[in-house]
């Protein structure tokens, strides 16, 4: 599904992000992203949702195929096929990033709204995404007068009410608590369970230590280990 072919980044100060990368991540796959701050976990990301590419001279090159017609590449795709591409992803940040205005339903609902979806399948979707959080109690709360784990709940139903191919998640059990922590992981495995290919950045050792699921090192940019391509 995801594959990073020799990919170099370098920030304008010369600064190298990310290191002559080769791997790759299959469908179905959970894959845990770790190593270091600054490392490159968070470039790495940005990489397959796109938010970044590699350099353009001797960059390498990043595909990400969703479907045979749902296919990115690098090296090829416009900027302006991107936001149709991100419709088969879901993103999930540390520090939730939930607009302050809306409600609980209407921060899940807002991304299919803006696609156009109709109102009674808005409302199976969020319900659907809301349950499996176990969050539905607060749908009409506020995001300021939740917890930080009920937050980030929000933000990954509000991730995967589209159903995504692939989920990202940088660090997302940073600003919580251990029990929270906990809750929020035993969701991702959640949706991976159900199909879905989860990529998550962590530096928690509790999580990937003794986890049947691979994971990807980085130190200064580098790929520790080179064990598939
Ligand atoms: N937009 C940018 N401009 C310049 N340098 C950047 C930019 N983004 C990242 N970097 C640099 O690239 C390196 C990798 O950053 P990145 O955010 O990917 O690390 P990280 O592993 O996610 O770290 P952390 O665990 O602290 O989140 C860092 O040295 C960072 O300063
Ligand atoms: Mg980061």
């Amino acid at each position: 599904m995801i594959r990073f072919s020799h990919v170099t980044k370098t920030y304008e100060d010369d600064w190298r992000a990310l290191s002559d990368i080769t791997c790759r991540i299959y469908k179905g796959e959970f894959v845990f992203l770790t190593g270091h701050s600054g490392a490159g976990k968070s470039t790495f990301l940005k990489m397959i949702y796109m938010d970044d590419r590699p350099d353009t001279q001797r960059g390498g090159q990043i595909t990400v195929k969703f479907s045979p017609t749902a296919f990115y590449d690098s090296k090829t795709t416009k900027d302006a096929s991107i936001q149709t591409l991100r419709r088969y992803l879901g993103v999930v940040f540390q520090d939730f990033k939930l607009l302050s205005d809306r409600n609980v339903y209407e921060n899940v609902a807002l991304a299919l709204r803006m696609v156009g979806v109709r109102n009674k399948e808005i409302k199976l979707k969020v319900f659907d995404a809301l349950a499996l959080v176990g969050i539905t109690a607060k749908r009409l709360a506020m995001p300021y007068t939740l917890s930080g784990g009920e937050q980030q709940r929000v933000a990954i139903a509000r991730a995967i009410v589209h159903n995504p191919y692939l989920l990202l998640a940088d660090e997302p059990t940073g600003n919580l608590d251990p029990d929270n922590a906990n809750e929020v992981f035993s969701i991702f495995k959640e949706i991976n369970a159900r199909g879905t290919t989860v990529v998550m950045a962590t530096h928690n050792p509790d999580f990937y230590l003794d986890s049947p699921f691979r994971r990807l090192s980085l130190t200064q940019g580098k790929l520790l280990n080179r064990d598939i391509f």
